[in-house]
């Protein structure tokens, strides 16, 4: 291709866009808002003043801890750059563009070789308890931190959030992603895609799709039939692609039905963009898939991190630029992922030459991580009202979790806080804890901890075995003390699931005689006995929760821990967070539990290949349709005060009448009549007519959440579901249908609605969507049941 000059530089784009140096993030915001069409112009322009080379140069990254070509800045520890193109004959300037993880907040390194300053970020809360939150609104306030963090210290697009299912509690990001069901997924990820991007920083939603295990990752083949992938794992994407215009997507390691989601045309250019109507950039996993030409192809328009393969060994700008001269890989092909990425990267702070602060506002965002991480604790269990503890009554805190307080997960998801507050010292901020205990601890602690690396190398953490006490030992502060809390924590993290066995889904053995001892001791003086939960997902609580008065499930709470923590024992924040994610009677009930994480069908010793007999049945759908009956309803939490639910009613239905476009309105008053102001989760579940799909019993389908409620106080909330949310899919005829019929709706505390009368409403006329024909087929000859479980061969 010839390379002419251009009056068309970079530099009049910039100018366009009235960008300058220094631009504040005001600004870059505001440039931010220019439409779409304005910012894919001028990307098509500049990719077409580009040779063939700058623009393949653009479809793969530098290569790990490499800076791309062109970039401004030298961000330490970042995952990743998109190259930039410097080029003097055309006047082509596009910086490079900084990428950074994700999900927990900003990951860079504290510290950087030869410079006294410090770039600690704000460990937030995980995934999964900003998802219990059920608070869109705060969640965008995380969202919106994230996003100013990120512009202080020249990131420019986040690679999360992570929006996997999470089809089974072993698999081991589950910290990571939100919830069990789309529905929640999506709006948590929607809120907080819209804070990230308010503040003029991209966001990269991940793992697409249906990366719900770490067990050979880079090369496990998941096989899902098309109806549980549309309704369960591509839907929260589908919604969010439709709601939050998010700048990135990231494709998965695993395979489905046989390709690399990385590499399939079918999910990438005919579902997320075609159907769906992305206009965002699509960038592979670090290391995925085996072919940067079939990648490429697929429309996956960048390589991450570049440089060579790890697992293919293959080197991947080569193997572009070879097939291009070849004629096995298109211009046309090239220069369409080239604008998809550069129409990002013209919005970036990187392109508007932002130079970083590196002053974020790390104490208004610590204050910010502790109100969400209260927010998002779900309450378990609190008999006889042990919970709430009067302020400075006398504790005695068992448990090395103590110490060992996670704040979030290891992997890629942690992030470099400059302190974690641990459970001792949220303890101790509140209440008078018990010295002699104390001391017991502390001292274990310190000569018995030992430091590991996660199997990545990304993550160091401290661990340590539980210390044994002696009956009298406990004795003694049953004694001395009121109360019991024992803390009880767990890792995980990137590149290994969890396991069904002691010390991980089950209690170790330490931890079982610890209860028993406790409860023991202080049952026999009357006294009570609190759990708290510092895990990064389900564990089995069936066991044991009989020998306790109070569960308090704290999740991995981000840096604030312990005081968070403190703030919901004391009653200083009244628990308002539900369930996201079910918690079952055993392990083994769990809708996945005989297919988890896959198996191995080559005989080589190695798990390839993982069927997801399930089908649509995940989570609660499986529970509530077969009557299962678990630990923990998903949806459910309690709290300091009660609240009552009337008046229901179906305000609006529109559904059948508009094509797509209607809607149904709900509404419910809830009324706190306890007394301690609260705030309550009120679900919509909603059962459809079955009409030739076997569907769940019911599903949820709106939620929202009350402002604080006074005691006496009411509030009505209003609930919109949209018709595309009513919608089963049909894979025989390759759509969607929103059968017509009479549907019923249960406005509920929980997904459990024995006790709710429902609400009923008529569909007239059935609404039918149509989808791609063929698309992520299973291979031949796997069958599925009636709700898209595979039949395992
Ligand atoms: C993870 C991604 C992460 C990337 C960059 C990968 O191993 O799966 O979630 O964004 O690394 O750190």
């Amino acid at each position: 291709m010839k390379v002419t000059h251009s009056l068309f530089t970079l530099s009049a784009i910039a100018a366009a866009l009235s960008l300058a140096t220094n631009v504040t993030a005001k600004e870059t915001v505001h440039h931010n808002q220019h439409s779409k069409m304005t910012a894919e112009k001028l990307a098509t322009k500049l990719v077409k003043e580009m040779t063939i080379n700058e623009r393949l140069s653009l479809l793969v990254g530098p290569g790990y801890g490499v800076d791309g070509t062109n970039a401004l800045k030298s961000v330490s520890g970042t995952a990743g750059y998109i190259n930039g193109v410097l080029n003097s004959d055309s006047g082509i300037d596009l910086p490079a563009a900084v990428l950074s993880d994700g999900p927990a907040g900003i990951r860079i390194d504290p510290t950087r070789d030869d410079d006294s300053a410090t770039y600690y970020a704000t460990g937030f809360p995980v995934g999964t308890l900003l998802a219990s939150t059920w608070d869109p609104k705060l969640v965008k306030k995380i969202g919106k931190a994230v996003g100013q963090e990120a512009y202080a210290y020249g990131v420019d697009f986040w690679l999360a959030p992570g929006m996997n299912i999470q089809r089974d509690p072993l698999n081991g990001r589950n910290f990571e992603y939100f919830s069990e069901d789309p529905l929640v997924t999506a709006k948590i990820a929607e809120a907080e895609i819209d804070g990230v991007q308010s503040q003029g920083v991209g966001v990269t939603i991940k793992h697409f799709v249906a990366n719900n295990s770490e067990t050979n990752r880079m090369n496990v083949d998941n096989i899902i039939s098309p109806r549980a992938l549309r309704e369960i794992y591509l839907r929260g994407f589908e919604d969010t692609v439709e709601n939050a215009d998010p700048w990135a997507l990231m494709t998965s390691y695993n395979k489905v039905n046989g390709t690399y989601t990385s590499q399939r045309y079918d999910l990438i250019t005919q579902i997320l963009r075609g159907e769906w109507g992305f206009s965002g950039l699509v960038m592979s996993d670090w290391y995925a898939g085996d072919s940067a030409v079939a990648q490429t192809k697929a429309g996956n328009d960048l390589i991450q991190p570049g440089g060579t393969n790890l697992v293919s060994g293959e080197a991947q700008l080569s193997a572009l630029e070879a097939a291009y001269e070849a004629g096995e890989l298109d211009e046309k092909v090239i220069t369409a992922n080239a604008i998809h990425i550069v129409t990002q990267m013209i919005k970036t702070p990187s392109y508007a030459r932002v130079t970083p602060s590196n002053t974020p506002d790390l104490d208004a965002h610590a204050t910010l991580s502790k109100e969400v991480a209260e927010a998002g604790m779900v309450l378990l269990k609190n008999n006889g009202s042990a919970l709430p503890i009067a302020s400075g009554t006398n504790v005695a805190s068992f448990g090395i979790a103590q110490y060992t307080t996670r704040k979030g997960g290891t992997g890629s998801g942690d992030v470099n806080s400059d302190h974690v507050i641990d459970i001792a010292d949220g303890l101790a901020s509140q209440f008078t804890v018990d010295s002699t205990l104390q001391s017991l601890y502390s001292t274990w602690y310190t000569n018995n901890r030992t430091t590991e690396s996660d199997s990545l190398g990304v993550s160091t953490t401290y661990y340590c075995d539980e210390l044994s006490l002696t009956d009298a030992q406990i004795s003694q502060a049953a004694e001395d003390d009121d109360i019991a809390v024992i803390s009880i924590s767990r890792v995980a993290g990137e590149g290994n699931d969890r396991t069904a066995t002691e010390g991980d889904y089950l209690l170790s053995e330490d931890e079982s005689n610890l209860i028993s001892q406790v409860s023991t001791a202080f049952h026999e003086k009357d006294k009570k006995v609190v759990v708290v939960l510092n895990i990064p997902g389900v564990i089995d609580t069936a066991s044991w929760r009989d020998n306790v008065d109070a569960i308090l499930l704290a999740y991995m709470p981000g840096q604030e821990a312990g005081y968070a923590i403190a703030d919901i024992l004391s009653g200083e924040t009244n628990p308002s967070g539900k369930l996201a994610q079910t918690f079952p009677m055993d392990y083994q009930d769990v809708p996945s539990a005989s297919s988890f994480a896959g198996v191995d069908t080559d005989g080589d010793g190695t798990i390839d290949t993982n069927y997801y007999d399930d089908g649509i049945l995940v989570g609660y759908r499986y529970y509530t349709t077969n009557d299962v009956e678990v630990a923990y309803p998903f949806g459910y939490g309690l709290s300091y005060t009660k609240f009552a639910y009337s008046h229901p009613v179906v305000q609006l239905n529109s559904v059948g009448n508009k094509g797509k476009k209607g809607h149904l309105k709900l509404k419910v008053t809830v009324a706190n009549t306890g007394d301690t102001a609260g705030q309550e989760v009120a679900q919509v579940y909603i059962s459809a007519p079955q009409n030739g799909l076997t569907k769940p019993r019911y599903e949820l389908k709106a939620f929202a959440k009350t402002h604080t409620l006074r005691p006496g106080g009411k509030q009505t909330l209003h609930f919109t579901i949209p018709t595309r949310w009513l919608a089963s899919f049909d894979a025989a005829n390759h759509q969607w249908v929103v059968a017509s019929g009479m549907y019923k709706a249960y406005i509920s505390p929980s997904s459990d609605v024995s006790d709710i009368a429902p609400l009923t409403f008529r569909v007239k006329k059935a609404v039918i969507i149509p989808a791609t024909e063929g698309a992520l087929d299973l291979p031949a000859g796997i069958q599925t049941n009636a709700t898209g479980g595979i039949l395992v061969p």
